[in-house]
């Protein structure tokens, strides 16, 4: 069992959404039971909120189901994870600063890693801005956690 974290700063709208189109993507090749799928932010402010109603809307768009709660990370998190997804740089560096060892560190990668599409760019924030925002982070999502899944599996 491989274990997956994507994480952003509230949890409620890049990191469910990558946890849901990821785990869309994993039901359909039949490899659910394989691989692990959580999201959390680095930050306190949504604990217990359902995604924000317009990545809701969004990933329905898509057929995309999505029922996840927002929590925080805890430190616990590196053990359990064998890649904690950064959303961005600034998620990226406040992760890698809460690793306790180089072999948590190294957990830690961007969202695009293995994307060739948006090569180490980073999932730009949507939640202050315009509706078209959500639209764009899920195609970013669906290419970046279709690649992911492509080096996973191998
Ligand atoms: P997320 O978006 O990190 O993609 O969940 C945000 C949600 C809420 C806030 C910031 C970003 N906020 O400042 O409340």
């Amino acid at each position: 069992m491989l274990r997956v974290l994507f994480v952003c700063l509230g949890n409620i709208c890049r990191s469910p959404a990558g946890e849901a189109i990821l785990c869309h993507l994993l039901e359909k090749e039949g490899l659910s039971e394989e691989v692990e799928v959580d999201s959390c932010g680095v930050g306190a402010w949504h604990i217990g909120s359902a995604p924000d109603e317009r990545m809701q809307m969004e990933l329905g768009k898509r057929g995309i189901p999505v029922r996840s709660r927002a929590r925080q990370i805890q430190q616990k998190d590196f053990q359990k994870f064998d890649w904690i997804l950064a959303a961005d740089q600034g998620i990226l560096r406040e992760l890698q600063g809460m690793a306790s060892s180089p072999e948590e560190r190294a957990k830690v990668i961007l969202y695009t890693h293995f994307s060739n599409k948006y090569p180490q760019q980073d999932v730009p924030d949507p939640y202050f801005g315009e509706r078209q925002g959500f639209a764009h982070v899920c195609q970013m999502l669906d290419e970046s956690c279709r690649a992911l899944l492509k080096n996973l599996s191998g």
